[in-house]
């Protein structure tokens, strides 16, 4: 168990919007929190610090490490990003970020892998992170890469892990897919908190989702990390059906990756 009371955990990531919902959520009960981003961090309270850093930046990231038990790895790109950028931040990045925790004796990798990771199984096949990862994209590829990264860190090494396959984390469901993949700011620090806290996670995958009505996945793990969401999507059905999102029509997307899934293929690199 990392003791929230006195063990010092480091966030990357930390401008994001995942990584300000685990700010608000963390604060009160983590005692000493490390923050990292690239972009500087809003008002920090007296149990945060902050170091602005390039996750390409090695020797920052070897000096951020020092006295660190747990790190809840939360940088990256999405959406929107060319192949050097995936390459030098999904990538490069967070292998330097793994192995400068390693190297420092981290005792804990939280890790935001993606739903992308098993984005190609059908979605009527009810996926539990037990099956073999089916990714939908390169970005979902090298999610499963990072799973795959810390299997070999928790073998070899004893480094505890939980990667959490993270579905829509937005404040609000934003489309009929999202009745499905929600994942709340309450609840996003809700997971974290659990796969800190836990006695002995050894490496495990989890889905990163609140308790949504429509939910097309099947966990175990939830109950053996003691993560209880609270949130459910469903709560929203009639702010999305004002905002003209079709919650009652067939399911719109083949997969459990959606539109990734059905993403024009990238132009061949030259
Ligand atoms: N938001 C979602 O629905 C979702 C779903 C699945 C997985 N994830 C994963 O969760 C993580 C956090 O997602 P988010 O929604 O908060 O994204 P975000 O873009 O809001 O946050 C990512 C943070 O990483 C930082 N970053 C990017 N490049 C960096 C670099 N070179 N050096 C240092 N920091 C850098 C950014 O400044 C940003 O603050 C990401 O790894 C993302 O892939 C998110």
């Amino acid at each position: 168990m990392i003791n929230p009371a006195t063990d010092r955990v480091l966030i990357t990531g930390a401008a994001g919007a995942i990584g300000t919902a685990l700010r608000d959520g963390l604060r009160a009960d983590w005692r000493h929190l490390r923050l990292t981003d690239v972009k500087s961090i809003a008002n920090p309270t007296p149990n945060e610090e902050c170091v602005v850093a390039d996750v390409a930046d090695r020797t920052a990231i070897e000096r951020m490490m020092q006295d660190v038990a747990a790190v809840v790895y939360m940088t990256g790109v999405g959406g929107d990003y060319t192949l050097e950028d995936l390459f030098r931040v999904n990538v490069r990045g967070m292998f330097d970020v793994f192995e400068a925790a390693r190297l420092a004796g981290v005792q804990r990798i939280v890790y935001a892998s993606s739903n992308h990771a098993f984005g190609c199984y059908p979605i009527e096949e009810r996926v539990s992170p037990a099956l073999p990862p089916r990714p939908d994209s390169l970005y979902g590829t090298f999610k499963a890469w990072g799973e795959t990264m810390l299997r070999c860190y928790f073998d070899r090494h004893g480094i505890r892990s939980v990667s959490l396959r993270i579905g829509t984390y937005r404040k609000l469901p934003i489309d009929q897919r999202s009745l499905a993949t929600w994942l709340s700011p309450g609840d996003v620090a809700r997971l974290v908190d659990a796969a800190l806290r836990h006695p002995d996670p050894g490496c495990l995958v989890v889905n990163g989702y609140s308790a949504n009505t429509r939910i097309k996945t099947f966990d175990p793990n939830w109950e053996f990390l003691g993560y209880h969401p609270r949130d459910n999507a469903e709560d929203h059905r009639e702010m999305l059906r004002g905002m003209g999102v079709d919650v009652d029509g067939p399911w719109e997307w083949p997969e459990h990756g959606g539109s990734h899934a059905r993403a024009p293929e990238r132009p061949a690199r030259r």
